[in-house]
């Protein structure tokens, strides 16, 4: 069966889904995107995914292409279209097609809006989660605004690919005082020695994770102690856990960083239980 893509108003098969030359998402980069992870055919939290898809357009000064109500809709068919039952929807918005040119286009240029969705196995990624995965670090060299979900990833690119040359899953991406900032495309997380859950604060040097959000909460109510808080690269080798999040992934345990074993190597508790209760927490619809 062949993928169908949604492509500004009709849905196509992939080989006939097409973009023009001119679209700024491909000239500049110029647009954003979500991924919301797809269960049981439902969208999981699709509700915090456009709340944060809104505040990256308006951060962009990228009008709303659509109503949130049409985008659902476009969404829940491109799924359905798909058969897709376990996996991702992606989303893409972009400023739109016009001249080369750096400022903005005329006002009233029609956004492009891309909708696509695949499976994933869940069989495997579970395998993935009882091993754990390992992790590099690289130097964070993005930009200053990286809590906007902007398809401007070539940094994020650059860094995994340095984590598959080193045999790893993931990159932890370092800032200058050697602090963890995120993964290339996750959330990164530690459990200290004495057993406190630690993220790095939100602001401007992260993306806003919905993943990450919802865990805060599955934390919460497992009543374990959490701190927002940067953590150090060294820090995390001393770490009794490490785990990252994503839409993709949900929690995901990390066993080595940087070729070194966390604790014991395994999969910690922690990451386990909030993976195991995770979806109690999540939003279908
Ligand atoms: N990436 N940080 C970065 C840099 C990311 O790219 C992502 C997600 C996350 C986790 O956010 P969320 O929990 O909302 O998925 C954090 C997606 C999955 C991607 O680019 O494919």
């Amino acid at each position: 069966m062949s993928r169908i893509a949604y492509v500004n108003g009709r849905y196509l098969p992939h080989e006939r889904a097409q973009v023009s030359i001119e679209d700024r998402g491909f000239q500049f980069a110029d647009g954003v995107y979500e991924v919301c992870e797809v269960r049981g055919g439902h969208l999981v939290d699709e509700r915090r995914h456009m709340a944060r898809l809104d505040r990256s357009l308006s951060e962009l000064r990228i009008a709303r292409p659509m109503s949130a109500a049409a985008l659902s809709v476009v969404m829940h068919e491109t799924v359905r279209r798909n058969r897709v039952r376990d996996g991702i929807v992606y989303l893409q918005i972009t400023r739109g097609v016009a001249r080369r040119d750096f400022p903005f286009p005329p006002e009233g240029t029609p956004r492009s809006v891309i909708v696509t969705s695949r499976s994933n196995d869940p069989a495997w990624l579970e395998q993935m989660a009882g091993e754990g995965i390992a992790v590099v670090t690289v130097p964070d060299i993005r930009w200053q605004r990286v809590d906007i979900k902007s398809v401007a990833l070539l940094p994020n690119v650059l860094a995994k690919q340095a984590a598959r040359d080193r045999g790893a899953r993931e990159a932890w991406l370092v800032d200058a005082q050697g602090r963890v900032t995120e993964g290339a495309s996750s959330n990164a997380w530690i459990v200290s020695r004495d057993g406190t859950l630690i993220t790095h604060p939100l602001g401007r040097d992260i993306l806003p994770g919905i993943t990450r959000s919802v865990v805060i909460d599955v934390a919460r109510a497992q009543g374990l102690a959490f701190e927002e808080r940067a953590f150090t690269v060294e820090e995390a080798y001393a770490a009794r856990e490490a785990f990252v999040t994503s839409a993709g992934q949900i929690v995901m345990p990390v066993v080595s960083i940087d070729s070194r074993p966390v604790a014991n190597g395994a999969p910690g508790l922690v990451a386990s239980a909030l993976r195991r209760d995770y979806h109690r927490h999540a939003e279908f619809s």
